[in-house]
């Protein structure tokens, strides 16, 4: 998280501009905002903006590419299926909701077998008894699976206190206090520790860390476990059962959300921010792609961007000493390749492919593969009698691996196959050594807010709505020069009394 750090020189080159911008609360409502990305952050962003400063606002969503970002379908052999963010854990509340509010549904996911591979054989599976699973599990690693569960239960208990904070208005500056607020020093230090740190302490055994937890950390960041145990509990967390998504893609969600805040969606890419100064007041102008006329905006009371930051990626802020922001070396490629064809089980060690119980595999970190995951997938609508297809059957599977698989990789994963599609994704951020580092911040400037920091705590859907909420109701708060209200002590009085 070296890049991380290097957000220092922007913020205080932004500390002269704070007082301009005190000039600016003389009561009177924002008439313009705009919005940089319309993924499931900047879509989210837009709906609680418009909850918090009412009808008459005026917002702009800038989206360079696809409404949606990161949650995205490719189709094949007629039918879609998610290629980018697909599982929603049943604690992930704002998705609950948007869902519930959108008039959409839920599609929930269908359990099948999941197995370990280490390159040679099966070290660890799934079965369907639930109770065999444990005592199989307590055989093999010993207490390890339970000490895993309470651990990541007590987080969740204290991560789910967000919703109530949101609930009554609270509005955190960093992420630091936001993390604080619910979890203590303790969850602060989380994102400054390795993972597999923080489960040795707890005793988790290392067979148990590379066997299970290393097979996890790799499907869903593409890393090991060295990840900041606050990732990594995120992953972990979406590695338990209740697991669901949204019926007809999860993106949906994104042109929903634009939709119900009443946004104006425009088709452009961001190239800049830069400061307008009119009498006291502060504004910003975003610079454009392209030619003609259209390359500058009209002057926008408030900017939340809503894309990850990243150097040499779209948006310079040349007001200000050009801002450090992570490498592109600092995140992570994931490639998502969605077959349709023959999953060669004899490379699991099943010669005969109706002998195959699994409806997906994980890897282990070492020896190094040329894939972290294969699973069978359903589409994102699921037709009339659709069945999950057994191994010697044709069906759709989903490969992630960190580079494009080549023709004899993917010659060795599948017997044979009809179609092989390829999305790249620059996924989440390359955690790297968490040793340390600080979080980005929230607040780039007066007014001016970034939402994509929250992913070096975690990154996923629901993180990215809980930052949205926090950005909507911190934007009000300083619109309004009014005071966060984030004290624990405080925050936790308040909730008690008001209840
Ligand atoms: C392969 C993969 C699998 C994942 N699986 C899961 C999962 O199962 N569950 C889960 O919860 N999360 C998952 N995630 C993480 C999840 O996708 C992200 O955390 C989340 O989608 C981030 O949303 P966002 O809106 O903050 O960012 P994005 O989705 O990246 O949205 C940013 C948007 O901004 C646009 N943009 C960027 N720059 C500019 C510019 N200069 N001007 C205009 N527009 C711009 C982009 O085109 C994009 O649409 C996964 C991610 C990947 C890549
Ligand atoms: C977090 O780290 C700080 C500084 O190292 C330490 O003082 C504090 O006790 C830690 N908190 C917890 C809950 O471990
Ligand atoms: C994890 O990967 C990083 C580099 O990406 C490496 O520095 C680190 O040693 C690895 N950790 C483990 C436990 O393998
Ligand atoms: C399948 O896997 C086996 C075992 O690794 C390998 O020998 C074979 O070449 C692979 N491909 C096919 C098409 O069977």
């Amino acid at each position: 998280m070296r890049g991380v750090r290097a957000f220092e020189p922007l913020l205080a080159a932004l500390a002269a501009l704070a007082t301009a911008a005190a000039a600016q609360e003389d009561g009177a409502p924002p008439s313009r905002i705009a919005v940089v990305g319309a993924g499931i952050g900047g879509s989210a962003t837009a709906r609680f903006l418009r909850q918090h400063f009412g009808p008459d606002v005026q917002l702009d969503v800038y989206e360079k590419g696809e409404v949606g970002g990161r949650l995205a379908t490719v189709t094949v052999n007629r039918n879609r299926y998610e290629s980018g963010a697909s599982i929603i854990h049943a604690l992930n509340l704002h998705m609950h909701d948007f869902v519930k509010q959108l008039g959409l549904k839920q599609r929930r996911s269908v359990a099948g077998k999941t197995a370990v591979f280490d390159g040679a054989s099966v070290v660890a599976e799934e079965t369907d008894w639930y109770l065999l699973d444990l005592l199989r599990l307590w055989w093999r690693y010993g207490s390890s699976f339970i000490r895993l569960q309470m651990w990541l239960e007590e987080i969740m208990e204290k991560f789910i206190r967000i919703y109530k904070y949101q609930a009554h208005g609270f509005a955190f500056g960093s992420l630091e206090e936001l993390l604080e607020s619910l979890g203590g020093s303790g969850f602060v230090n989380m994102t400054r520790r390795p993972l597999s740190d923080s489960l040795l302490e707890l005793g988790v055994s290392q067979r148990f860390i590379d066997e299970v937890v290393a097979p996890v950390i790799r499907l869903n960041y593409g890393q090991n476990v060295s990840v900041p145990a606050f990732v990594g509990a995120v992953s972990l967390a979406s590695a338990q059962s209740n697991l669901w998504a949204v019926e007809g893609g999860n993106k949906l969600l994104c042109e929903g959300l634009l939709k119900s805040a009443n946004a104006n969606l425009l088709r452009a890419r961001v190239t800049s921010v830069r400061t307008l100064r009119s009498g006291g007041a502060l504004r910003y102008e975003l610079g454009l792609a392209g030619e003609g006329p259209e390359r500058r905006t009209a002057a926008y009371d408030a900017v939340v961007v809503a894309a990850p930051l990243r150097a040499g990626a779209d948006i310079s802020f040349p007001d200000w000493a050009s801002p450090a922001v992570p490498g592109e070396g600092e995140w992570q490629s994931t490639v998502v390749t969605l077959v349709h064809g023959y999953l060669n089980t004899s490379l699991f060690g099943f010669r005969d492919p109706r002998l195959f119980p699994y409806a997906g595999v994980l890897t282990t970190a070492a020896p190094a593969l040329f894939f972290n995951s294969v699973a069978g997938v359903y589409p994102v609508e699921v037709p009339p009698g659709f069945r999950r297809k057994r191994a010697h059957e044709a069906a759709v599977y989903k490969v992630f691996s960190p580079a494009v698989l080549t023709g004899e990789q993917l010659k060795t994963l599948f017997r044979s196959y009809y179609s092989a599609q390829a999305t790249e994704w620059r996924a989440y951020p390359r955690y790297g050594s968490a040793a340390g580092a600080t979080l980005p911040p929230v607040e780039l400037g007066p007014h001016l807010y970034y939402l994509n920091g929250i992913e070096w705590a975690g990154s996923a859907m629901e993180m990215s709505a809980v930052a949205a909420k926090n950005i909507a109701l911190l934007a009000y708060r300083r619109w309004n020069g009014r005071s966060l209200r984030v004290n624990r002590e405080d925050l936790l009085r308040a909730i008690k009394t008001e209840l």
